[in-house]
């Protein structure tokens, strides 16, 4: 089975055809480099033991959609390819509107017109903004968008879904991944920001690397048990893994069409001072931190009641946070 991995050189996408490759799935990658690198595609080489395919391309041009389509013979997306920082988002909507709305109407065309009946989209728990309750259930309330990056997840869900209900065969599901992090046990692969990182996890193994100062805990006065925000921090790997679930499910659906999404996440939240300590536990190092004001925009807490997806697509985290962050941190002594 050929499976078009867009995005296939970023973090989640780097991993995710490890696995597919793993699972028995040859990967097509389709990426314009904008937030990645050639290297990447090397690492995942490396690990595999074996050359993948790769249109270097962007998923705004129709003509892009036509030369993979006729040159291969596709089983089903999994569409990563997007903008996602969420700062930016808020200065340059129209971009997020064009790269990953307007990208994605476009690809669900080109499905539709070249006959691709199967698609694994990347959403995020940004969906469910701060939520009434936790652990946060697949019916939870999906919240007003704080961001235009949240918008356009919220939005293509949505498209994804209204263009399946329109036909006979067409198979989606849609992942909300919580807070991805880590990398390949490998060091082969793994995460590559660009600038200063905005994410937790990469600008703590920044700084404590030395690329970056100390590390702001943003807020010590949340409604928590030690006042910090609390997330659910899933190992990429994990994540990548619930990719090949998803797409086995898709693949053995019967005749007609069919829709759903998933929680795709450890199930536990972890504080900014629990990440710490845990991290502090992995590497033996310290980490040397500030509590700072809170970060406009941040909610208090989010993590996901993952018992959907252990049910449905027969998927659930294998790693702990430490594993995540001790792989995160050799990882970061590998590109430092
Ligand atoms: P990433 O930036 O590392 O990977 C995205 C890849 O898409 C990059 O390689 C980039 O070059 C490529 N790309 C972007 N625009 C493109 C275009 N127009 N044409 C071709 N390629 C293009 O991001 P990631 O962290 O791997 O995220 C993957 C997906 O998961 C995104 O859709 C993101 O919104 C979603 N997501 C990420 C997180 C997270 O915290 N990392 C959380 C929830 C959801
Ligand atoms: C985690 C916690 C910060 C940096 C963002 C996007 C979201 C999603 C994942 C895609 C928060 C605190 C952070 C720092 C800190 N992506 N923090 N010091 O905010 O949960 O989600 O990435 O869909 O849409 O909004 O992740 O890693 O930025 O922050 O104290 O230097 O760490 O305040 O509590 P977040 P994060």
């Amino acid at each position: 089975m050929k499976i078009l991995v867009t995005g296939g050189a970023g973090f989640i996408g780097s991993h995710t055809v490890v696995e597919l490759h793993n699972a028995g799935y040859e990967s097509i990658i389709l990426d314009n480099f904008s937030n990645s690198e050639k290297k990447a595609l090397a690492g995942i080489e490396k690990i595999i033991g074996k050359s993948v395919k790769y249109y270097e391309a962007d998923i705004n041009e129709p003509s892009t959609w036509d030369k993979v389509f006729s040159e291969q013979d596709i089983d089903g997306i999994i569409h990563f390819a997007a903008a996602k920082a969420v700062g930016e988002s808020v200065e340059k909507p129209l971009k997020y509107y064009r790269n990953n709305i307007a990208a994605t109407v476009l690809m669900l065309e080109k499905m539709m017109e070249h006959n691709v009946n199967n698609l694994v989209f990347s959403s995020s728990c940004t969906v469910y903004g701060e939520p009434d309750s936790l652990p946060v259930t697949e019916n939870s309330a999906v919240k007003p968008a704080t961001s235009p990056y949240g918008n356009t997840k919220q939005v293509c869900e949505v498209i994804i879904k209204d263009t399946v209900s329109s036909t006979k065969h067409f198979h989606a599901i849609s992942l909300r991944y919580f807070n991805p992090i880590g990398a390949h046990e490998s060091c082969l692969i793994g995460e590559l920001p660009l600038g200063v990182p905005a994410n937790l996890v990469p600008f703590l193994t920044q700084s404590v690397a030395g690329i970056r100062g100390q590390l702001a805990v943003y807020g010590n006065d949340y409604p928590t048990p030690d006042g910090t925000a609390v997330r659910d921090y899933i190992h990429v790997v994990d994540l990548a893994k619930a990719h090949v679930s998803a797409l086995d499910l898709l693949l053995k659906q019967p005749e007609g069409n069919y829709y759903d999404f998933f929680n795709i996440g450890t199930g536990t939240g972890s504080s900014v001072l629990e990440v710490i300590t845990a991290f502090e536990e992995a590497t033996g190092l310290k980490v040397d931190y500030a509590i700072k004001p809170r970060r406009d925009g941040d909610i208090t807490a989010v993590y996901a009641d993952c018992t959907k997806s252990k049910e449905i697509l027969g998927w659930q985290t294998q790693k702990s946070l430490k594993d995540a962050l001790g792989d995160a941190w050799n990882w970061q002594k590998k590109i430092s």
